[in-house]
């Protein structure tokens, strides 16, 4: 069976240097809208009896993005490819994984019954929790932006360096930087007030007279970094700061508030396509070739190997 790999309107860039790293051109597909805004979808009947993978980041806009992604997998499974694949490599509503407030939603319980009605499998990476896939109930496979991230990231002196864990959520992570970069882990022990304020209880871990590498799954609105930075600033951290993502949301000015902090460097991969005039505040790092290398190994159906990781 052909591999066919088609792409949303989420990530066009992303999709392209995905193909040519494969060497193979993008399946055609349509997405329109009626008068009304419902959205319409079609692709290549010539997929037939092909193994199918969909490119399309759920991020901004997030229901959009979302809903795009199960049309054109359902198109997929329709006009006869024998496996469909979501590649969503920013998975939205994974930090929706649990049930905060009384009466809330499981939000990742309800995505992940859409995503396995249209779709066989799940590709993601670097996923707010690995324990997404109970939630999710889809194959799933978790790719990591860490060792390109890091890479970025890696400074001659790892002696002064500490890797800052801005929440306890993010301690694994900070532990896979740590390793790669020989230094050791601060954690930043925070409580969210709301969707913007986050409010720092204590540091744990040496900081003074170190360089910090704040890292983080995602940066959203800024203010869990914002928040980082000021903790460790107070209890003697060395400047310039240094922040590394996978995934970089930047909504409700983050940018700006990021640009009023002592920052030297944002790091960030491209999981979600990037503000174009913000290029020169912004490092980013293509995780084209991690996706490439996946989906040629996932064709195949070979092991992942080192590209996938579990917690
Ligand atoms: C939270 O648990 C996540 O790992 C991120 O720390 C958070 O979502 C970042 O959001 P913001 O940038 O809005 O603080």
């Amino acid at each position: 069976m052909d591999l066919v790999l088609l792409s949303g309107s989420g990530h066009p860039h992303l999709a392209r240097a995905m193909a040519g790293r494969l060497g193979i051109e993008r399946a055609h597909c349509d997405v329109s809208r009626f008068p009304d805004g419902e959205l319409q979808v079609s692709v290549d009947p010539a997929m037939r009896g092909g193994d199918a993978y969909v490119l399309q980041p759920v991020g901004p806009p997030v229901d959009q993005n979302l809903i795009e992604l199960l049309m054109l997998a359902d198109a997929c499974r329709r006009a006869g490819a024998v496996r469909v694949t979501a590649l969503t490599p920013y998975l939205g509503y994974a930090r929706q994984d649990r049930r905060t407030i009384s009466g809330g939603a499981l939000g990742l319980r309800v995505v992940g019954d859409l995503l396995r009605a249209a779709a066989d499998r799940l590709v993601v990476v670097d996923p707010h929790t690995y324990a997404i896939e109970a939630a999710l109930g889809i194959p799933l496979e978790s790719l990591t932006a860490v060792p390109i991230l890091a890479e970025a990231v890696r400074r001659p002196d790892p002696e002064r360096v500490v890797i800052v864990a801005p929440d306890a959520g993010a301690i694994k992570l900070a532990e896979r930087y740590a390793v790669l970069l020989r230094a050791p882990v601060a954690v930043v022990h925070k409580r969210r007030i709301s969707g913007e304020a986050v409010r720092v209880i204590d540091v744990a871990g040496e900081v003074q007279d170190r360089i910090p590498v704040i890292i983080d799954d995602m940066i959203s609105t800024g203010g869990t970094v914002e928040a980082a930075i000021g903790a460790i600033l107070d209890r003697g951290c060395r400047t310039p700061v240094t922040v590394a993502a996978t995934h970089g949301l930047f909504v409700g000015g983050a940018l700006d508030r990021l640009s009023r902090l002592p920052v030297e460097r944002i790091v960030v991969s491209d999981t979600l396509p990037m503000p174009s005039d913000r290029a020169a505040q912004i490092d980013v790092r293509s995780i084209a070739s991690l996706l490439a290398v996946a989906v040629a190994k996932l064709h195949r159906d070979e092991p992942l190997g080192e590209l996938a990781v579990y917690d």
